[in-house]
């Protein structure tokens, strides 16, 4: 199936191959990745991202895609809702159903709150479903949350909030218990003990895993778990707007079928965002590895509302995104392969970085491998890097890729690919948005009393960058920070008058501002009718 130019270049990655399995390639120093980040990662492209006019964030960027959205109409006209008798009255509001919507529902219910899930596709329709290498937790004796913390930290460019990122690590252990006690897959050695491995930025083996469905099986357990506690999800429908009460506190949402477009009204003593990501806006132009749902729904209906955000400029790129076949462009190649010990390799066979570098250092280094030195495979669609597949068999034996990424295998196996005996391409793909809304300890925003977050709508837990398997890890534990403290604070709650102002302040804003814009928000879906 591959064209000559391409066998010629696997050609040379196969000689180099058992030199390349002994060669340990030198981490960069901390000058070197600053000037590779400045240089080649997409973050950095100041053209890209847009001054934000209008909102609690007034004054500065982020993308041009999230700045068009964020600054958008509203899709409802206040004076056309009736606020008098809503249809659903709950504490605890939970708005998405993914994993840390899911989490936080289990916990709400669990301390007696009257829990209700909207979704705007089905439970279990999110980022944690598409998840594959593993969560991290210091759980083993020679590590620790201290430990956890600091590669986190270093990871996450110095920039991560410390009380989220300390609540991150020291809450890890407990959440993997807490996974196991469900029903959770874990991979485990013949004496139980959970096997685990290096994810890039790791100074110690802390990554968990069910094979390379983590995610996957992370939310089966979860959503039997929603469905076996009769916790009400109302799915195919999208919240659209956040309810406020005359306090200015979260209050509700207006919620709108998928199907028949009807309006319907949510109150709730406390509104959890649980969202998930921004992959499907396609920033720069990038494919992605996420769920057709990754719209940043929630950063648009917080910001409205008056929530602020955090690092709404930082987005990461996952390496490994397929180049190839063009069928799967974009999908995830899990890090898990590098920790298995595949390693990048340009078209010469050259390995070009330290497979486990960070992974906006590790994205970088791909682009330039591709753009200024040339050394990219044309993959007929755009470029692409090896990556080498076939020494996990060769360093672990035969067997290990079926054992420990079959998801990997069967995916390329589609197309004729055998990543057991052959190399695959690689390029970044839209992975994760890094920024989101600003909250405290307690999951509660920063500025909007009874509106908590939890999961990839947070921004500040990773500061700059997230390494593998932190995400996995805060949809775990701030899901179920964000369920137990919106339920906590449902029983101090009354509710006053259910109000749609800040709606009407936001387009009023929005007038003096002068921005021009037809468009609408949240998108909920992306829209592919235009592109080929
Ligand atoms: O590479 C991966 O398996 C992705 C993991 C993550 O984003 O945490």
């Amino acid at each position: 199936m591959y064209s000559e130019k391409f066998q010629e270049s696997i050609r040379a990655v196969e000689a180099a191959r058992e030199a390349n399995i002994a060669y340990e390639p030198a981490r960069m120093t901390a000058k070197e990745k600053e000037d590779l980040l400045a240089a080649y990662h997409p973050d950095y492209r100041q053209d890209q991202f847009d001054v934000l006019q209008i909102g609690p964030n007034k004054g500065e960027k982020v993308p041009k895609e999230l700045a068009e959205i964020l600054q958008a109409g509203s899709r409802i006209k206040s004076a056309e809702i009736d606020l008098s008798a809503p249809d659903y009255d709950v504490d605890v509001l939970v708005i998405g159903g993914g994993g840390a919507g899911a989490s936080a529902a289990i916990e709400a219910h669990e301390a007696g709150a009257n829990t209700m899930i909207v979704t705007k596709l089905r439970i279990g329709d999110a980022n944690t479903m598409m998840a594959e290498g593993g969560i991290q937790a210091a759980d083993k004796p020679n590590d620790s949350p201290a430990i956890h913390f600091l590669d986190a930290f270093g990871g996450g460019h110095f920039a991560a909030k410390r009380e989220l990122l300390y609540k991150l690590v020291n809450d890890a252990p407990e959440a993997i218990l807490w996974l196991n006690e469900l029903g959770v897959e874990f991979d485990k050695m013949a004496d139980g003990t959970m096997v685990t491995t290096h994810g890039g930025g790791t100074s110690r083996k802390r990554m968990h895993a069910a094979k390379d469905y983590s995610g996957a099986e992370i939310m089966r357990t979860l959503r039997d778990e929603v469905l076996n506690r009769k916790i009400p999800v109302v799915d195919f429908t999208a919240a659209i707007e956040l309810i406020l009460d005359d306090k200015g506190n979260a209050a509700g949402a207006v919620l709108q079928n998928m199907e028949t477009g009807d309006l319907l009204i949510a109150k709730a003593k406390t509104v959890i965002i649980a969202t998930g990501g921004a992959g499907r806006m396609h920033y720069q132009g990038f494919p992605t590895s996420n769920h057709y749902g990754a719209t940043a729904d929630g950063l648009v209906m917080g910001y409205r509302a008056g929530a602020k955000l955090l690092y709404a400029d930082t987005l990461q790129y996952h390496p490994t995104g397929a180049a190839f076949p063009e069928q799967i462009f974009g999908a995830l190649v899990t890090e898990k392969v590098r920790s298995l010990g595949a390693k990048l390799v340009n078209r010469d066979g050259k390995v070009f970085m330290h497979p486990l570098e960070t992974r906006d250092v590790a994205a970088a280094s791909i682009i330039r491998e591709c753009s200024d030195r040339g050394e990219g495979v044309d993959t007929g669609s755009g470029q692409g890097v090896w990556l080498d597949t076939p020494m996990i068999e060769k360093i672990g034996g035969e067997g290990t890729i079926e054992k420990r990424i079959p998801a990997m295998m069967r995916m390329f196996a589609k197309y004729g690919i055998d990543i057991r005996k052959e190399p695959i391409l690689v390029y970044p793909t839209l992975h994760y948005q890094n920024g989101g809304l600003d909250i405290s300890d307690d999951c509660m925003t920063t500025n909007v009393e009874n509106l908590f977050v939890a999961g990839e709508a947070v921004g500040g837990i990773h500061g700059r960058n997230r390494l593998m398997g932190n995400s996995l890890l805060d949809i775990i534990v701030f899901g179920r920070s964000a369920g137990k403290n919106a339920a906590a604070k449902s029983r101090e709650v009354s509710v006053g008058e259910l109000t749609l102002a800040h709606v009407d302040r936001f387009e009023a804003e929005r007038k003096s501002a002068g921005v021009e814009s037809d468009s609408v928000s949240p998108k909920l879906l992306p829209d592919y009718r235009h592109t080929r």
